[in-house]
């Protein structure tokens, strides 16, 4: 296979969750570049509208949460539907602690609310495309954790619930791999550092400055920096790649 084959997505069905906003549109963006379908699913409706402008392939739209486990189920049917069975899932969706702190002044409604999204979420998604893959024989799996998944966060700010998810991520992909290593399906994770995105306040100055000054490479990435990195995840050229978590986080987890 020539190199553009192998990192081609062409005729793939991906379905990419968060994907009205920030690193789940660039992914969506990356696999309509590579010409794959896309089926994004948010909460966000007017970032959805805008997601499909920028694709041009077959695409859908599904307004919806990742952690009510009906609504998942019901977009994976409307995916199978309209664009055939799911090939590539990111689950990507997530949010930060809304409130960051202590852990012993913290609610348990905000920590809730965090492993509902950030890990209820990936189980919903990632089960609902496993029944499909399972059924073509053949898929890949990108789920978004974070390099506060490998790492605690509070050298730079407390983030309690956030990072026990995004470790659970990462230890639920390499569990995963294996148990999907003989069934032709991949499953893998993305560690990301800081990307400009809605995720953060990053208009303001003392949480950029928080942000830079603890990136080796002294900056933050744009969130088009994740595009690469989404297709090499979602294409042939990772074939012998499953449970691993892959960090993009210009050098902060090499401290
Ligand atoms: N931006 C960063 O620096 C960074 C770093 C590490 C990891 N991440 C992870 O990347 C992923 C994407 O975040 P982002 O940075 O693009 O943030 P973002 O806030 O720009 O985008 C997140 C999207 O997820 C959607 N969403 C939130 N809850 C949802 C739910 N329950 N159901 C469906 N959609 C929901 C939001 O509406 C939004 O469109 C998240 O999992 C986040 O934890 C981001």
């Amino acid at each position: 296979m020539s190199i553009s084959e192998i990192f081609s997505v062409a005729g793939k069905v991906a379905f990419v969750t968060g994907a009205g906003s920030g690193l789940g549109r660039e992914m969506a963006v990356a696999m309509a570049e590579n010409g794959a379908k896309v089926a994004c699913l948010d909460l966000n409706a007017d970032g959805l509208a805008k997601t499909a402008t920028l694709l041009a392939t077959e695409n859908i739209s599904i307004v919806g949460d990742v952690s009510d486990e009906m609504a998942v189920d019901k977009a994976f049917a409307e995916c199978a539907e309209k664009l055939g069975p799911v090939d590539i899932l990111f689950s990507n969706a997530g949010i930060g602690d809304p409130e960051p702190g202590l852990l012993h002044e913290y609610s348990t409604d905000n920590w809730q609310k965090v492993v509902d999204v950030n890990l209820n979420g990936v189980f919903n998604t990632s089960r609902a495309a496993l029944r499909q893959m399972m059924q073509t024989g053949a898929g890949k799996i990108i789920n978004t954790a974070s390099m506060w998944g490998l790492a605690g966060s509070s050298s730079v700010f407390p983030l309690p619930a956030y990072n026990a998810t995004k470790g659970a991520v990462v230890n639920l992909t390499r569990e995963l791999g294996l148990q999907y290593a003989t069934h032709n399906i991949q499953v893998n994770a993305i560690c990301p550092g800081f990307f400009l995105t809605e995720l953060g306040p990053y208009d303001e100055p003392e949480f950029m400055a928080a942000t830079q000054g603890f990136t080796p490479m002294n900056r933050v990435a744009a969130a088009s920096e994740i595009k690469g990195t989404a297709l090499y995840l979602a294409s042939s050229a990772s074939d012998f790649v499953t449970g691993t978590s892959l960090v993009i986080d210009g050098g902060c987890m090499a401290k």
